[in-house]
């Protein structure tokens, strides 16, 4: 009796009100996240156990119903990306991109996904954290490059994450040297500003790296002749460590990376 009570005033409460959606960060506030300096980047990537694939159909859609439930309750407040890394890349299945001014919610959000049935079959392959900063030799920069890097950039389906690790002498030089540099850097990147789309972390302190680079495309061949034309400049040679790892995947909606990881 008391479930049909309830049942009637769900039914009643949907039918005045409509479904109730999660609420999500506005796009504004999203735009923020992307888009600020001051806000924490995390690349969380993990690899699905093999006794996931031996649960029912049925098991496995349940779990990971309630995993996107969280998902959706954290996008609140975080800005949470989603990316397929199986069978382009031997470091995980799944990758997460998680912003947020605290990094503390980021550390929540991830521990509450882990603690879903889902979470039990994950193990954890890489986590990198950074920070967007604003912009550091740019504003150095001549006034015909500064227009030409605002430019647009088009975006995937294909994401790439680089890490790099500066060595000391690179931290070592004056400002003006280091921007010389940077610039030569942006000249020789410039011809694929408009098919590479990029974001910067900073993670000095924060990981094993200096920076985390980012990457959406359409044209992984441009991203390759990228890396190749910058691995040819001066700043590169102070490049100690660069990848290891390398992350390549697909960028995918919630429920698409679901689908793939339910079959
Ligand atoms: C679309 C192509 C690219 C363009 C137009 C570009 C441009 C720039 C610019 C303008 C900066 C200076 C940001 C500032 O003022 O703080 C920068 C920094 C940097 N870029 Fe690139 N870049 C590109 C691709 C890449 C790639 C492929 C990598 C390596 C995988 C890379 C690694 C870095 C790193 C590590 C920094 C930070 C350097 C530092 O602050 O010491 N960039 N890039």
């Amino acid at each position: 009796m008391r479930l049909v009570h309830k049942l009637v005033i769900t039914v009643a409460t949907l039918i005045v009100f409509g479904p109730v959606p999660f609420a999500t960060v506005s796009a504004a506030d999203r735009d923020k996240l992307l888009n600020e300096p001051g806000v924490y980047g995390t690349f969380a990537a993990f690899r699905v156990e093999d006794e996931w694939s031996r649960l029912d159909q049925r098991t496995r859609q349940a779990h990971l119903t309630s995993v996107k439930g969280v998902v959706e309750r954290y996008r609140e407040k975080l800005a949470i990306d989603t990316y397929l890394l199986r069978g382009l890349s031997g470091h995980g299945d799944f990758m997460l991109r998680v912003h947020s001014t605290e990094l503390k919610d980021t550390q929540q959000f991830l521990v509450d996904m882990l603690a879903t049935p889902f979470g039990q079959y994950l193990s954890s392959r890489t986590i990198l954290n950074g920070l967007s900063k604003k912009a550091n030799y740019v504003p150095g920069f001549p006034d015909a490059l500064k227009t030409e890097l605002k430019a647009p950039s088009e975006s995937g389906p294909y994401a790439a994450v680089i890490p790099i690790r500066k060595d000391a002498d690179w931290w070592a030089l004056p400002q003006d040297q280091r921007l010389a540099m940077m610039q030569e850097h942006t000249e020789a990147a410039l011809p694929y500003h408009k098919t590479v789309k990029r974001k910067l972390y900073h993670s000095t302190g924060l990981d094993d790296f200096d920076f985390i680079t980012y990457f959406e495309t359409a044209k992984l061949e441009d991203l390759h002749s990228l890396v190749l034309a910058l691995s040819k400049v001066k700043e590169a040679h102070h490049n100690r460590r660069f990848g290891h790892p390398t992350l390549l995947m697909t960028i995918k909606t919630i429920d698409q990376l679901i689908e793939v990881l339910g079959k």
